[in-house]
């Protein structure tokens, strides 16, 4: 592979006799030519630039100084179809996919502007040219003094992929950016110890299997914080088991609906907005059906939805003082899960008339502390058994349990269908106890519901 780079600095790429790219030029793995522009220049101040034509502030490179050198590189080597790479502010951020694509070429010629840039007629005429390809790109959002800079990162990123260039390949394919998607995992060595900071134990452990798994999920945390867009590129066939039990706690979520959802989507769990009350609605209408049991008769169903979950009820609940409603909401707004807690008024007990379990003892201590009502918790078809469920359910009562912080002992009780199994394991998981039964109506056709109690103020 030969690079060709053009500057008005060529002293500035000797560093490029250094390290891997000098050693991998001595064995002749890559060709590295450096040019220097202003040898391409005709009058005797070696003018490169000229003033911007519009006005403005600075100087613009010469399109016919650059012209000629660069058909000057191009005549030299009429090999395979070269790629003109032009470092630009303007262009394209260069990932880690384009090197591995400038990696296959047999050509890349690097164009270092400097000052306001090149004239724009360099990169559209060779654009017109289809013997080349032109590839403008930029290392980042900010701006450097020239391309020098980039093109030698460039050159280093690009040259560590061709082949015979990095002595263990497999080095290649677990670090960042590379198949998996993700940032790299931190990496330790000896000393064990370094000013009272451990290497982490489970490196030591000899324990392949566990040690991947570390590595794993330390990968994920960091590119969770750090680059959500990476994750959100995540395709399906990448993710493990175990990470979707990661990002689910990250607040990242696969749904089961793969044509609607290729990607994981970002959920955030938030108190709901008054103006949110038609969307709720329209959501909890679409969600209350799959709650109740077969055989159900539907004009009993659309006289709760019409009494409960109307738009005005929702308005109600958002004005109501002693009522949380949280939605968890994915990036476009859509809802995926919403819930609604009741909060007593005082240190009493929420919705007796519904059958609170009023009397009930908790690890052997009988309950004296003020009792709140979950009283709505569902979930979109889509988001089931994506781990949704259990982070919604954790963050609905750790928000109950800040809005009665003053109370010493607080507890919080919730009713549902005795056929409804999926759901009391759910509650199960977070901490919720059998307690008892109610009857529950539905228009007018009663249910038997269990009710189940759980302290509010519980590690989950
Ligand atoms: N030239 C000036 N700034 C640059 C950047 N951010 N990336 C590439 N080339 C540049």
């Amino acid at each position: 592979m030969r690079f060709d780079v053009i500057s008005i600095f060529p002293e500035f790429f000797a560093a490029l006799q250094l390290s891997l790219v000098g050693k991998a030029q001595e064995k002749g793995i890559l060709d590295i030519g450096i040019h220097n522009l202003r040898d391409f220049t005709s009058d005797i101040h070696r003018t490169v630039d000229d003033t911007p034509c519009g006005g403005g502030a600075g100087m613009v490179m010469k399109a016919d100084i650059w012209g000629k050198a660069i058909d000057s590189i191009l005549a030299e080597n009429s090999g395979l179809r070269p790629v003109l790479a032009i470092p630009t502010p303007g262009g394209k951020q260069l990932k880690q996919a384009d090197c591995h694509r400038l990696a296959k070429s047999s050509q890349v010629i690097v164009a270092c502007g400097r000052y306001e840039g090149i004239d724009a007629r360099v990169a559209q005429y060779y654009r017109q040219n289809s013997q080349v390809e032109v590839f403008e790109y930029s290392l980042g959002d900010y701006v450097l003094n020239g391309g020098e800079v980039a093109a030698v990162a460039l050159i280093e990123a690009v040259a560590r992929l061709v082949p015979g260039m990095v002595g263990n390949p497999e080095s290649l394919t677990e670090e960042s950016y590379s198949a998996a998607g993700l940032l790299e995992y931190p990496v330790y060595t000896r000393p064990l110890e370094f000013r009272g900071l451990a290497v982490p134990e489970v490196l030591l452990s000899g324990n392949h299997q566990k040690v991947r798994q570390w590595r794993r999920e330390q990968a994920l945390r960091k590119t969770a914080q750090l680059r959500p867009d990476l994750i959100r590129a995540l395709a399906r066939e990448q993710l493990e088991k175990d990470d979707l039990r990661q990002l689910a706690a990250a607040g990242w979520f696969l749904a089961a609906d793969s044509e609607k959802y290729p990607h994981l989507q970002q959920i955030e769990f938030r108190p709901a907005r008054l103006e949110e009350a038609k969307k709720l609605a329209d959501f909890a209408a679409q969600t209350f059906p799959d709650a109740c049991p077969p055989g159900m008769r539907p004009d009993s169903i659309a006289s709760f939805i019409a009494e409960n979950l109307s738009e005005s009820c929702f308005r109600a609940y958002l004005n109501d003082e002693t009522r949380r409603v949280l939605v968890a909401c994915t990036d476009a707004g859509e809802i995926a899960a919403y819930s609604l807690v009741i909060i007593p008024r005082a240190a009493g007990v929420a919705n007796i008339e519904e059958g609170a379990p009023v009397d009930f003892v908790v690890d052997g201590i009988p309950r004296e502390g003020p009792l709140l009502y979950l009283s709505k918790l569902y979930l979109g078809k889509p988001w089931r058994g994506s781990g949704l469920c259990q982070q919604f359910l954790k963050a609905v009562l750790a928000d109950a349990a800040a809005q009665c912080r003053e109370w010493p002992e607080p507890y919080i009780w919730l009713g549902t269908n005795q056929t409804n199994k999926r759901a009391q394991r759910a509650y199960k998981k977070v901490g919720f106890l059998l307690s008892g039964q109610r009857v529950f109506f539905v228009g007018d056709e009663s249910n038997k519901d269990i009710t189940m109690v759980r302290r509010l103020n519980m590690k989950n």
